[in-house]
């Protein structure tokens, strides 16, 4: 079976250091969306590690890494990321699989990007500007390069061809950047990218699977930046709900097992776009503060608020999530009250159900007030050592997304976790 993880909000849930985790159980820890917008942060023997494109088993040196077909890879960047990790796992390249299917981010895509977003003005999604939109523009568009063209004799008039499509693009941006200077770095990434072990990937599990080994599907960014289903057009350009790990890892639905939905214990969204329960004020200030919320890619602040539980609901039904994962917790140890989102008023109806456009509708939340916790969850080594209040807090938040709560993270290292089931 095929166990899945991954964010319920918008990013940033901490999907790396549970993975990390949960890595210990598994075989095969399997990326199958995004790409280097992604930054999935680790604590390992105490040093800080942010991944993007390599998925977070990479620690566990009995843990295969597969960076699946439905992820946008950047062959510089990951070049960057693998020479960041080589010290640290001597042994990672020997572990890292890259699917033949992957579409690669060429430097032009990076470009467009940037032009794309400048033309937006206020309107501008926020994009972390690595190239994801664009890239997976010409995936749908059937002009994509993939990582299997890098292994063909063709590889430099294929990538000539898109890149001239692309500068005709930025001509018209009135945005023509000097390329040329980005392509013998792309050129030495592609080349060292040969070396690695790239793969018919959707054989390879299929027969790994077989043999009874576990995979765990990491997901990348957050279910309400889901193309379909998220804040549109506010969201990433792939599908990061349970859904995407099909077409992202070519495996059939019957063998989904566990789904795990990680949520913060209240909320975060980097970028702009709609926010129902954003803090405009001095406790959204504090929640930045004492969660040091700022993006581990790009080290933008990240806008906060109280959890959004009618979210909530609608993005675990997405995904059929099996396992609840609260992180976070500790954060709000010196909150009082804590707030949760349970109704919205929509235009002036209350509602449980997520509107189909939230920037077209005015948004008050409805929220229920929890006592703040007498006692700090950072120092808790058991769930049952929290305080009655808090796990109160756990059993209304079990109740109203009916699926139950297999961990709670109080704390950054990959062992302050409290399991509950
Ligand atoms: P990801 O993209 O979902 O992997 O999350 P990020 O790494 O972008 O952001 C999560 C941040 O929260 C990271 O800095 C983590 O080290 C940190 N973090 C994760 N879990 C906890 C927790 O339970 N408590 C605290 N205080 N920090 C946490
Ligand atoms: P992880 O995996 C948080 C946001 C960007 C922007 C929008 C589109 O670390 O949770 P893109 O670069 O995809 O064109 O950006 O999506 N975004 C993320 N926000 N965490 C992420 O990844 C994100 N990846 C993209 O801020 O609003
Ligand atoms: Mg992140």
């Amino acid at each position: 079976m095929i166990d899945v993880l991954l964010g319920l909000q918008w990013g940033d849930e901490g999907k790396g250091k549970i993975v990390d985790y949960l890595a210990a159980s598994y075989n095969i820890i399997a990326r199958f969306q995004g790409g280097p917008n992604a930054g999935h942060t680790l604590y390992v023997d105490g040093k800080k590690v942010v991944l993007r494109t390599i998925p977070s088993g990479v620690f566990h040196s009995h843990c295969l890494n597969l960076i699946g077909n439905g992820v946008v890879i950047d062959p510089v960047s990951l070049q960057q990321e693998i020479e960041q990790l080589l010290p640290l796992r001597p042994d990672v390249l020997q572990r890292l699989f890259i699917a033949h299917r992957a579409h690669l981010i060429l430097p032009t895509h990076r470009a467009l990007d940037a032009a794309s977003e400048a033309s937006k003005g206020e309107d501008k999604i926020g994009s972390t500007l690595k190239g994801i939109g664009p890239c997976y523009m010409d995936k749908t568009g059937r002009n994509g390069l993939r990582i299997g063209d890098i292994l063909s004799k063709d590889f430099r008039k294929k990538y000539d061809k898109l890149t001239q499509k692309h500068l005709q693009m930025l001509r018209q941006y009135d945005a023509v950047p000097d390329w040329e200077q980005w392509e013998q770095p792309f050129f030495d990434a592609c080349e060292y990218l040969r070396s690695l072990q790239i793969i018919n990937s959707e054989y390879w599990l299929d027969k790994l699977l077989k043999q009874g080994k576990k995979v765990l599907a990491e997901g990348a960014q957050g279910s309400m930046l889901d193309i379909d289903y998220g804040t549109y057009p506010f969201v990433t350009s792939s599908n990061t709900i349970a859904a995407g790990v099909c077409n992202g890892l070519g495996v059939a639905p019957s063998r989904i097992g566990e789904v795990y939905g990680i949520t913060k214990a209240y909320c975060t969204r980097v970028g702009s776009g709609p926010f129902p329960t954003e803090l405009d004020d001095a406790t959204g200030e504090e929640l930045r503060k004492v969660g040091n919320e700022f993006g581990a890619v790009t080290g933008r602040s990240r806008r906060c608020g109280w959890i959004d539980l009618v979210a909530l609901k609608y993005t675990v039904m997405l995904s059929g999530v099996t396992k609840l994962i609260i992180t976070k917790a500790d954060v709000l140890d010196n909150f009082n009250p804590i707030k949760a989102a349970v109704a919205y008023i929509a235009d002036g109806t209350e509602t449980n159900e997520l509107p189909y456009d939230l920037c077209d509708v005015s948004i008050t939340p409805v929220y229920k007030n929890f006592p703040g916790w007498d006692k700090p969850i950072s120092t808790c080594s058991t769930f049952d050592e929290t305080p009655q209040v808090f796990r109160d807090y756990c059993s209304f938040v079990e109740q109203y997304l009916e699926t139950k709560i297999a961990f709670i993270s109080n704390g950054t290292g990959r062992d302050q976790l409290l399991t509950i089931f």
